[in-house]
């Protein structure tokens, strides 16, 4: 099978759309067609080089689709199925599976080739093995994937919209309630407002957080932030830094959320003044893998029980938060069709990326046309 794609051939490489050849699904393997998929961050990390991978890949790691086609061995899938995909691979059993530390799962190491569980690879084109970007790859219309990558949704749901609950949505939203443990009455700040960022707002303000900073420079993400249950909004890390020390009556805030899409030195240190003794700051966001953006300084880190906390996934288990984010979704308590600021097509993808990193979307979603 052909299938059309979005793929990045190096770092500093534009996207380039191309047509590759597909395998039919293995063993434990479905054929998906992608409906939607969001434009993260995470993807522009693979393109600067800050998160290191085999090259050529496909790319895209928040998308839902329809399964069309399944292979041997599949059990919990049948065609027709909707999914949202889970960016990160849950086998089940590994140690960290078997602990309930699934976003941690062993099949995490395939991140950095991108092939399937086997090792091997599905996309193909002019003699080369095209990775798919956390096992999916969901900028190309057909991709193969592992079972393990795949929730089942209710048919019902707008697959353009739950997209995002693949990686962003329980990114963020686990970031305050999970990994940030976000209780009523606290003051949580996040700092960047993005797919992430505003999803870590959404949390917070469910969990009950009395007061909720958003900071972000861009006016667009302060507006957005606001209606989606930020209290408080400031455009700079210092403007946050007078508000917090006024509402907290100079405490600081219980926890610091950093969902930046380039995370720097600076912002980790503003995160870490703002917390009171034992908060916590979190790290969702990523920069390059050599770079070193934590420091601190260790007496406030020992004397006030300051903790850095970092997050994957929010620090959640994919197959239990998906369906709970889409329950949340349901019941009104999780705003998602108003994170879709920007519909691409595929081949408008660059200008996809050019308006994330302008700041013009809080998240774009790529339309794959069939
Ligand atoms: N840990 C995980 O599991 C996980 C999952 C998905 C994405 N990520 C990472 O999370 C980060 C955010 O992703 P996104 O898709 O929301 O990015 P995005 O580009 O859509 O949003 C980032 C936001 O940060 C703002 N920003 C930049 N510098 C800032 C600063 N110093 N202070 C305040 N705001 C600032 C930008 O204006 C923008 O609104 C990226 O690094 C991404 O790779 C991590
Ligand atoms: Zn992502
Ligand atoms: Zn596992």
């Amino acid at each position: 099978m052909r299938t059309r794609a979005a793929v990045l051939r190096g770092i500093g490489k534009d996207w380039e759309i191309t047509e590759l050849d597909l395998d039919p699904p293995k063993a434990g393997e479905v054929l998906v067609r992608f409906t939607a998929a969001g434009l993260c961050h995470s993807d522009d990390h693979l393109r600067t080089g800050d998160v290191p991978v085999r090259f050529p890949i496909v790319g895209g790691h928040e998308g839902a689709g329809v399964v069309e086609e399944i292979g041997d061995g599949v059990s919990r899938l049948r065609p027709g199925d909707h999914v949202v995909c889970s960016f990160l691979p849950v086998c089940g059993h590994c140690r960290f599976c078997a602990r309930g530390m699934s976003n941690l799962c062993d099949l995490g190491a395939l991140l950095h080739d991108n092939c399937l569980p086997d090792r091997t690879f599905r996309f193909h084109g002019g003699g080369e093995d095209f990775g798919q970007m956390c096992l999916l790859g969901s900028f190309a219309q057909r991709a193969v994937l592992s079972e393990h990558s795949c929730v089942k949704i209710d048919d019902d749901l707008p697959l353009e919209t739950v997209a995002l609950v693949g990686c962003g949505v329980p990114t963020g939203w686990g970031t305050a309630v999970n990994a940030g443990g976000v209780r009523p009455g606290d003051t949580t700040v996040v700092y960047g407002v993005g797919g992430v960022g505003i999803n870590a707002v959404q949390g917070a303000a469910f969990a009950g957080a009395r007061h909720v900073i958003a900071v972000d420079p861009v006016e667009l993400k302060r507006e957005t932030a606001a209606k989606l249950g930020a209290t408080h909004t400031a455009a700079t890390a210092e403007a946050a830094r007078v508000m917090i020390a006024e509402l907290t009556r100079g405490v600081g805030a219980d926890q610091a959320l950093v969902t930046v899409g380039v995370v720097t030195e600076q912002v980790i240190a503003a995160a870490f003044a703002a917390i009171r003794k034992r908060g916590t700051v979190v790290v969702a966001g990523l920069a390059g893998r050599a770079e070193k953006t934590i420091h601190v300084p260790g007496f406030e880190l020992t004397l006030y029980e300051k903790r850095i906390q970092g997050a994957l996934f929010g620090g959640g288990n994919p197959f239990e938060e998906i369906p709970r984010m889409l329950d949340l979704y349901r019941a009104g308590h999780l705003k998602l069709d108003e994170l879709v600021t920007s519909r691409y097509r595929l081949d408008d993808i660059n200008q996809g990326y050019r308006d994330l990193l302008d700041g013009r979307n809080i998240r774009g979603v790529l339309i794959h046309e069939d």
